[in-house]
């Protein structure tokens, strides 16, 4: 958009906020509901509000308490609640609708009092997350004054995730639950938690205690910065690391299944696997000692794999999956699969002598054969294998679902396969690389490659066009992806995720032809300083149409 053009959008927008004859915040809900009127009025909450939902039913007991938790922290209103629904305002109500399924929900206000309906308690928590966006965007002792309006609304996208890497650099149990509860605002729903990888191991397993007690812990020198291999180390190390308890990750498990999220936790092998075979030697090629893997590249023993040949690789594994099972409920186990540096299965004999006997042609063949008795195993316990679109090469496991991320070949392959497919590519779903210019506009340091910036994710199309409808269905949807190798503090993670997740939320859950760049800048003005006045490190970056204006 030229300058021009934005000037005179500025000028517009400015005008009808000045004629909105209410007091009630602009509506500018992200994403954007499917249907939506807006009309004259307003409704006030205060004092003398009550809130109803029947008590019989606990789920909407805690949506209940939850809101009423939001709203007290955001004004001076303390919400009553209410077993008589006539002489209550706010009403929360189960109803079966097919139109908008599982997780949609109607939003009606009018001059009597607000009420959501929808089939699940899902749908009445994303009514509320709707709500919640029609509050005051300051936090204030004033009566808050809310649009009377009309949604209908439900999601595009059953598959609306967000990664998180604790590998590279460990987050608390309170910072990945405020990573939560901003997906929880914008409606995504799947966390996928990056538990292990060659930096550390971060979930403990009682049945080897010493994943954690060694695998969690590595050599680290001040700052992040990838030093060169073999370059002297500095001398001011220090040790580094940190896991989750069993307790700890179910306690995050309820956490987000308490907001409609799904935790999806990934176990990588059999590459990335260096934090493991450092608590562990005996599952590599090799048996060699090493070292966990810092940010100076550590030891040249590092980037082993688990030994593809040995049996014991398998037991382990399967030890650990069978622990990791009983934490996360979901149907989801994601083994990574991805970058696997096969020159040490390659030199190994017990590798050659299993691709003899199981008659593989070469190393692809063995990932693969390595990838589907993961696969069974898991199948056999009702749970459903999601890797890397690496697990493609050598062939791919039965049912197995296929995350793609460089670029969206391996999911188009998946999906004429009849596969489902989750998709994020590298560019632009990689939230960790620069969201713009680095000689405009300063940011800490990170990923390189490209930049993938606020209109880039905006713009992305989860369906690729080289699909027909049928395939087009196995797209589960899209994800967004944070890897920590940079990170290391909750507002760097957060302004890397914000606002790129909110661009990605209305990609995901609203629908296609509701697309419109430039009003989506404009809520995003009012996002940003609603998250900001609750403390939420937003990036600002360019374009961002009303960067420098007042709102009167
Ligand atoms: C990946 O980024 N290696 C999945
Ligand atoms: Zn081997």
């Amino acid at each position: 958009m030229n300058h021009i053009k934005k000037i005179v959008l500025l000028f517009f927008s400015y005008l009808s906020l000045g004629m909105n004859s209410s007091f009630a915040a602009k509506v500018t809900i992200i994403p954007e509901p499917v249907k939506m009127e807006i009309y004259d009025g307003t409704f006030t909450i205060g004092a003398n509000t009550r809130i109803y939902f029947d008590s019989k039913n606990p789920l909407l007991a805690r949506h209940a308490r939850y809101f009423t938790n939001v709203v007290a922290s955001v004004s001076d209103v303390t919400l009553k609640t209410s077993k008589n629904r006539a002489q209550s305002q706010v009403r929360l109500l189960i109803a079966a609708d097919k139109l908008i399924g599982d997780e949609g929900y109607h939003l009606d206000i009018d001059e009597k009092g607000i009420t959501i309906s929808a089939s699940t308690d899902k749908g009445v928590f994303y009514g509320l997350q709707s709500l919640l966006q029609l509050l005051p965007v300051y936090r204030t002792n004033a009566e808050l004054q809310l649009p009377l309006l009309k949604i209908t609304d439900y999601p595009r996208f059953k598959w609306r995730g967000m990664m998180l890497d604790v590998s590279r650099h460990f987050f608390s149990t309170e910072a990945v639950k405020s990573y939560i509860d901003l997906m929880a605002m914008y409606k995504m729903n799947v966390f996928h938690w990056h538990l292990t990888d060659s930096e550390g191991w971060r979930l403990e397993i009682k049945k080897y205690p010493k994943l954690t007690s060694v695998g969690a812990w590595r050599k680290e020198i001040p700052g992040s910065v990838f030093y060169k291999k073999n370059q002297v180390l500095p001398i001011d190390t220090f040790s580094y690391g940190g896991f989750y308890t069993q307790e700890q990750a179910k306690d995050i498990v309820k956490y987000a299944g308490e907001r409609n999220i799904m935790v999806v936790p990934e176990i990588e092998m059999p590459g990335h696997s260096d934090a493991a075979i450092t608590a562990y030697p005996e599952l590599s090629c090799t048996g060699m000692p090493q070292q966990v893997r810092s940010s100076f590249g550590g030891d040249p023993n590092a980037l082993a794999n688990y030994c593809a040949g040995k049996e014991d690789s398998f037991v382990f594994l399967e030890n650990v999956l069978k622990e990791v099972m009983t934490i996360f409920p979901g149907d989801y186990i994601h083994i990574g699969g991805d970058e696997v540096n096969k020159a040490s299965w390659k030199k190994c004999a017990s590798c050659q002598r299993r691709m003899v006997k199981e008659g593989l042609k070469d190393e692809h063949e063995l990932q693969s054969y390595f990838i589907k008795r993961m696969a069974n195993f898991l199948h056999d316990k009702d749970k459903k294998l999601i890797g890397w679109d690496e697990i493609l090469e050598g062939g791919l496991a039965a049912e197995a679902t296929v995350m793609s991320w460089r670029g969206e070949q391996g999911g188009i392959q998946a999906a004429k396969m009849h596969h489902p497919v989750v998709m994020t590519p590298v560019n632009p779903l990689y939230f960790n690389r620069y969201q713009a210019d680095t000689l405009s506009i300063q940011q800490p340091l990170a990923a390189r490659y490209s930049i993938n910036t606020l209109e880039k994710v905006y713009d992305y199309e989860p369906i690729p066009g080289a699909l027909n409808a049928v395939e087009a269905s196995f797209v589960l949807g899209a994800q967004g992806c944070i890897w920590t190798e940079f990170i290391n503090s909750v507002p760097h993670l957060e302004q890397m995720a914000l606002p790129r997740m909110l661009a990605l939320s209305e990609v995901l859950w609203s629908p296609k032809t509701s697309k419109d760049w430039s009003r989506f800048n404009e809520k995003l003005y009012f996002h940003s300083r609603r998250l900001g006045s609750v403390g939420r490190n937003v990036f600002t970056s360019v374009p961002f149409l009303y960067h420098n204006t007042e709102v009167k």
